[in-house]
């Protein structure tokens, strides 16, 4: 779970004290937390511990403009991997369960795109009243996962189920909401690289290519969907983390290649980047100005370390490593060629040449692609990138399954 974030939401009740070990147990395991806490929630804690624990601002007021135009409630529920609400009081859980918006902690709610876990923390017989009993019903239906309550002793002298969990069992539960048990790929460690690589000519001034880093995001998705362990390193594109999967944010192509090796030893490697083949020898430290002679400054490029070819031949490498081939004409011949040279499994070749209608491959939306393996070489018909990964990973789980049998 290292690498992973929390968006925790502290509700109002006397466990709130235990939110705040919460943090800073998830905190020992590398996973960092935002939180939002709730007016009531503020009775029992104060913002400051709360700042102080997560080491991040604490998020409070959905009308408070300086916090809309630093963070949206929009973007602030879906900015981590998982939504966790300790303690869950009846007040939040009956807000979910009737799609109620009214502060900012259950308009987040509605809002994320990301899993909830609840734990809640209330009265023997308020959660066992009718009411409780049906939002817990229809929150579970709709896939928010629950840890606790806990029976005991109770702050209010009543004895039965209403005791928030232990911070300790929140965190298993947590651990556990990481992962997408059973799938194909569970146990598998998956590395994919996205999206273009910047490198910097001065502050203001980059080279760069025309990469959406689409494909790439599509295929960590499907990979973690499949259950693997999946890191995402990714250059610079506005594209949200899957769930799932853990994203590292590289700008350079060097920055790209000391992120895969520290996420070595892997399983599958997907390396989909369209890494800058060359950069400037020199990223100036301040502008370059144009001189008083309009003289043009000329641009001297150094050849970047290619990353798949590394891997290939890496101490550690990946048991499956896939390149991509970005061609624009001879596209098998180039590939099968990338294949040997960078000492890849397979290749996945297109043609990145605009299509009839203009429509460019880096960008768009589809993708028309051939699999290159060590034994056959597939033509897929053109269709969603979306679509390409998921055949991509049902390929990858297939050569598992025979290899491993
Ligand atoms: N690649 C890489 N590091 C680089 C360049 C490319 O890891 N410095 C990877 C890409 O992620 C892709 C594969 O190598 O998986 C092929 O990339 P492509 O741009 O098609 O090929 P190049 O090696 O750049 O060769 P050319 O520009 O001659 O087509």
């Amino acid at each position: 779970m290292r690498g992973k974030s929390v968006l925790l939401i502290i509700g109002g009740g006397i466990a709130a004290y235990k939110s705040l070990d919460l943090i800073r147990r998830l905190a020992e395991r590398g996973v960092k937390t935002r939180a939002i806490l709730t007016r009531a929630g503020a009775e029992f804690v104060t913002p400051l511990s709360v700042a102080a624990l997560t080491g991040e601002k604490v998020y409070s007021d959905l009308f408070s403009l300086t916090d809309e135009s630093e963070m949206g409630h929009i973007e602030l529920s879906r900015s981590a991997d998982l939504v966790v609400v300790a303690p869950a009081t009846a007040d939040l859980m009956g807000k979910l369960a009737g799609g109620l918006a009214s502060d900012l902690a259950s308009t987040t709610l509605l809002a994320t795109d990301k899993r909830i876990l609840m734990a809640p923390a209330m009265n023997v017989r308020m959660w066992q009243s009718p009411s409780v009993r049906r939002s817990a019903e229809t929150l579970a239906r709709d896939g928010v996962l629950f840890v606790g309550p806990n029976e005991g002793e109770m702050a209010c002298g009543e004895f039965g189920p209403g005791r928030m969990a232990e911070p300790l069992e929140i965190v298993a539960a947590v651990e556990q909401a990481f992962k997408v048990r059973g799938g194909p790929l569970d146990g598998f460690k998956a590395l994919v690289t996205a999206g273009p690589t910047q490198e910097p000519l001065d502050p203001v001034r980059f080279i760069a290519n025309r990469s959406s880093g689409k494909q790439g995001y599509a295929i960590a998705d499907a990979l973690a969907a499949a259950g693997a362990d999946t890191v995402l390193v990714s250059g610079p594109v506005d594209i949200a983390a899957p769930s799932h999967v853990r994203l590292v944010k590289v700008t350079t192509a060097r920055d790209m290649l000391a992120a895969c090796e520290a996420e070595l030893p892997a399983d599958i490697a997907v390396m989909s980047a369209a890494v800058a083949d060359w950069r400037p020898d020199i990223a100036a430290d301040s502008k370059i100005k144009k001189d008083a002679d309009h003289r043009i400054p000329a641009l001297r490029l150094v050849e970047n370390p290619d990353i798949l070819a590394t891997l290939g031949h890496h101490k550690k490498r990946p048991r499956l490593l896939v390149g991509f081939a970005a061609e624009t004409d001879d596209v098998l011949a180039h590939a099968v060629a990338k294949q040997k040279r960078k000492n890849a499994d397979w290749i996945v070749a297109n043609d990145v040449s605009a299509n009839g209608s203009g429509e460019s491959v880096m960008g768009g939306e589809r993708n028309q692609v051939h699999l290159i393996t060590a034994t056959a070489q597939e033509s897929w018909p053109d269709m969603k990138k979306a679509e390409v990964a998921r055949r991509l990973v049902q390929h990858i789980t297939q050569h598992f399954r025979e290899t491993s049998s």
